[in-house]
């Protein structure tokens, strides 16, 4: 049967950095793969989960399987990170929370539960969107509509041509926002536009689908969760997809949670029953270790405010990077203007840079980055920003 199979393209992202671990070229620059790296190119193990593992090596008693919707006091305790501490508890009752390997898991269990329960239903994406998103929403069999979001000719959002693409909303449509740090672009809705948006949504009687896997890299915990909780306040429904790769550096651990907010605790447990078949049917439950570390650092005060303190020096570090980088490009005497960088939010910049640009620069200076010109900023350093800037400023 294997015989007559066709090879499969690699991953546009992790294909790319399967690609940067086989380059030979001492000075390659890996700004593929959205990972955190500090100024020294590293991805260290933050502090405060090195002490939270200290403590759960002393406290687990078991390694048995976790039930399907994973730890309670995982779900529990991100629920003031999502809605903010004064209003966590309100959102508590109406709300099924379950525990889904990393934010990719949560996207594919909501994906089955929306095709499973909602068959009708058109899902709609930002053009353009995050490059697993598309094929992953149609593994789960769901048509995926596309609508407008960014200009390119201004490096900003053009906010009525998506209004327009989303008035053809139909309603039990669902569609996807990215609650904050918009990958790839870096360019999010401002205050008003999320009221308009959450208008639109409700106006429809489309459902939300948040995917949120960078909250604290753009601004702060409670600033990125403002469009969030700007949908929440209008769609009485949504469903979440958080991720806590990027905000713990727990990449590897893969832990994330699905939210489904509903209209009252008896749809909830509903929703939950519904989820929960999703997910016996393809993972059984999930993994516990991840979970359990981002658990006890929301557990304990001062692990709390150790996370904060260590992900607001990446939070800066990224934002530092910006202008080094566009300082940078400056200084070769590039005349096109790429200040917009500074103004875009999160670990990605899109820096205009076309395939073939993208091309000349992996195979001519061994720098990796997306086809689409996405780059993550956090890949460069004091070291290598100079050297990556001639190279950008020869392929322009
Ligand atoms: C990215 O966009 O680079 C990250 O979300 C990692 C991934 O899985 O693609």
């Amino acid at each position: 049967m294997f015989e007559s199979l066709v090879a499969a393209p690699p991953d546009p992202i992790l294909g790319l950095n399967e690609a940067f671990q086989r380059e030979t070229n001492p000075r390659k620059i890996n700004l593929g793969v959205g990972v955190y790296k500090d100024g020294r190119g590293r991805t260290p193990v933050l502090e405060c989960v090195k002490q939270a593992e200290r403590l759960l090596l002393e406290r687990e008693e078991t390694k048995s399987y976790l039930g399907i919707e994973g730890r309670h006091d995982f779900t529990g305790l991100l629920q003031p990170l999502l809605f903010g501490s004064t209003h966590a508890a309100e959102f508590a009752a109406r709300v099924a929370a379950v525990q889904t390997p990393g934010g990719t898991g949560a996207l594919r269990v909501a994906a089955d539960f929306i095709k499973q329960m909602f068959p009708q239903a058109q899902l709609w994406i930002s053009k353009p969107t995050w490059a697993n998103h598309p094929s992953l929403f149609e593994a789960a069999g769901l048509p995926v509509r596309e609508y407008a979001y960014f200009d390119a000719a201004s490096s900003s959002l053009n906010f009525s041509a998506m209004k327009h693409d989303l008035s053809q909303l139909r309603a039990g449509d669902v569609v996807l926002l990215h609650g904050c740090c918009h990958n790839p672009t870096g360019v999010d809705p401002t205050p008003e536009q999320w009221q308009a948006i959450g208008q639109q949504l409700t106006a429809s009687g489309a459902l939300p689908l948040i995917d949120f896997a960078y909250q604290g890299f753009g601004d702060g915990l409670d600033e990125d969760a403002a469009g969030l909780r700007s949908i929440l306040a209008q769609c009485r429904e949504a469903l979440i997809c958080s991720s806590y790769s990027k905000n713990f550096g727990l990449y590897c651990e893969r832990v994330g949670a699905l939210v489904a907010v509903t209209r009252s605790a008896v749809t909830a447990e509903t929703v939950l029953s519904q989820i929960k078949r999703a997910i016996r049917t393809n993972y059984s439950n999930p993994p516990s270790h991840g979970a359990a570390v981002v658990a006890t650092v929301l557990a304990d005060p001062k692990l709390t405010a150790l996370w904060h303190q260590e992900l607001a020096a990446m939070r800066d570090r990224i934002n530092e990077t910006r202008a080094l980088f566009v300082d940078a490009i400056q200084a070769t005497g590039v005349t096109r203007d790429f200040s917009f960088i500074r103004r875009q939010r999160g670990m990605f910049s899109f820096t205009g840079l076309t395939g073939e640009q993208v091309d000349q620069l992996r195979d001519k200076q061994a720098i990796y980055m997306v086809r689409s010109g996405r780059i993550n900023v956090a890949g460069i350093t004091a070291e290598n920003v100079g050297r990556l800037a001639e190279a950008i400023a020869d392929v322009l």
